[in-house]
């Protein structure tokens, strides 16, 4: 057994050093190695771990405990991004380095530094109380960046292993070291890719140029039918299902200590443009997003090149809020494309998936179904008041703009229900060079937990 666990930034530094790209094959030794570091600190804990194969990636399955204990499950993921743009960061993504109270690396945040949170909250809250009476499991996928394609598979296999009484995961924001966020819902997502076909090669742009239609130009065309000039989203029926926020939603929002000029100034634009009816901070938990993730065709080299391209592509994803459903909002926007698209023109739109978006109402809000899970029923209190204790603030209860869509299948096929602490700030560059953990967040989040989990487990 290793001691790593009593040293937070050994631990990560360590779990940093495997290279977990999930999205490139060649960056398989990485994904193994993290995998078999997280199973190693698993067993630290005292923890049986199953390794369970997948098409992709592995999901690591680890238990502890009497089934007959209160039941909780823990998630995380040892995957993560791409490192590149690599030439923009300051020091190698993969070899973490602490500078100014912040350890920087690929996966420090997103989503290795708070998994070592978690395990040494509960390395700590173990050694205190051995027979703490919690029946844990820990579930920590490798496929999360790439949109989880084996999740669902595998959850319908193994759903018994998954029963619990509540899910506790610490995959998103807060607003910084002072006030940390109890994440009540995050947006569902769906992805799809636009192929448009003009002639059958390039062409001159001289010898053609007038007889055809150009792919590029029906490209924009057919993007720019997509929104309107306020910037709200123009798919027939797209609003048909969203819920507005409920007024202690708005009421959370208002004590982020974030203000919209700062957060002007944090993204660099000369001025916010949110949807009409919300604030730039509203839009981004409450509304739901069309964004053009990537966009190309012809010519892409230096100077210029006379030709009329025979090909052109976007990329495109949706964010969600409740109630809109990710295949439902999939169809409404191919279908929108294929009519803006004009005959000349052949249009090919292949769904690439998603999921739909989650909410939880924290018990005792309005609206609370009041037969929540007595686990997860101490557990909001609970956590609150050792994120109190440790912060000085308590936390507040907000959605979340980014998308985690196992969240939702573990809610509908195992009837799990989730606390979710936020530990990441914007301050650490998440998907971008740089990426960095707060270290002032880590400490103050390992006493936390250190308490919420002795005392989630005190005579329950
Ligand atoms: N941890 C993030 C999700 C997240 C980011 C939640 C910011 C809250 C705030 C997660 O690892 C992630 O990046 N998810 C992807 C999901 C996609 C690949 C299906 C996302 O949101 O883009
Ligand atoms: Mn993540």
């Amino acid at each position: 057994m290793s001691d790593l666990l009593d040293d937070p930034v050994k631990a990560l530094t360590e779990y940093v050093s495997f290279p977990s790209v999930s999205a490139d094959s060649s960056f398989s030794d990485g994904i193994c190695g993290a995998r078999e570091f997280a199973t190693a600190r698993m067993k630290d804990l005292g923890f049986s771990v199953e390794t369970i194969g997948t098409p992709i990636h592995p999901v690591l399955l680890g238990t502890r405990g009497n089934p007959s204990w209160p039941r909780l499950v823990i998630y995380g993921h040892y995957d993560v991004q791409p490192p590149d743009p690599i030439d923009l960061w300051s020091s190698d993504p993969f070899a973490a380095s602490v500078r100014n109270g912040r350890i920087y690396g690929r996966g420090a945040a997103d989503n290795k530094g708070p998994q070592i949170v978690h395990m040494c909250a509960l390395h700590r809250a173990l050694k205190k109380n051995p027979d703490l009476p919690l029946h844990i499991t820990y579930l920590i996928e490798g496929e999360e960046e790439i949109g989880s394609p084996s999740f669902r598979p595998f959850l319908e296999q193994r759903k018994d292993q998954l029963a619990g009484d509540m899910l506790l995961v610490s995959d998103t924001g807060s607003p910084g070291s002072d006030q940390l966020v109890v994440t009540t819902g995050l947006r569902g997502l769906t992805a799809m890719e636009v192929k448009l076909t003009g002639p059958k090669q390039d062409l001159h742009s001289g010898v053609h140029g007038g007889a055809l239609r150009n792919p590029l130009q029906a490209l924009v065309q057919i993007c720019s039918t997509l929104h309107d000039e306020s910037g709200k989203v123009s798919v027939e029926g797209f609003y048909d299902d969203v819920l507005e926020p409920q007024a202690w939603e708005r009421e959370e929002l208002n004590k982020l200590p974030t203000s919209e000029e700062e957060y002007q100034r944090f993204l660099g634009v000369p001025r916010l443009s949110p949807p009409p009816g919300f604030s730039a901070l509203e839009a981004i938990r409450f509304s739901p997003t069309l964004e053009f993730n990537g966009l190309g065709g012809g010519y892409q080299g230096e100077g210029s090149k006379t030709v009329i391209p025979a090909e052109a592509f976007v990329k495109i994803t949706c964010r969600l809020v409740p109630n809109q459903k990710s295949e439902d909002i999939a169809r409404k926007v191919k279908s929108s494309i294929e009519s803006a698209c004009p005959d000349s023109i052949k249009v090919e739109v292949e769904l690439k998936g998603g999921g739909d978006p989650y909410v939880v109402i924290p018990p005792g809000k309005p609206g609370s179904s009041g037969d929540e899970s007595p686990l997860l029923n101490k557990a909001f209190p609970l956590l609150e008041d050792c994120v109190n204790n440790q912060f000085g603030t308590k936390p507040i209860y907000l959605r979340e703009g980014g998308s985690i869509p196992i969240i939702r299948d573990l809610q509908e096929v195992a009837g799990l229900e989730a606390l979710m602490l936020g530990l990441f700030t914007n301050e650490d560059n998440l998907h971008a060079p740089d990426e960095s953990f707060n270290l002032k967040i880590m400490n103050r989040a390992i006493d936390s937990f250190e308490s919420f989990f002795l005392k989630l487990g005190e005579d329950s």
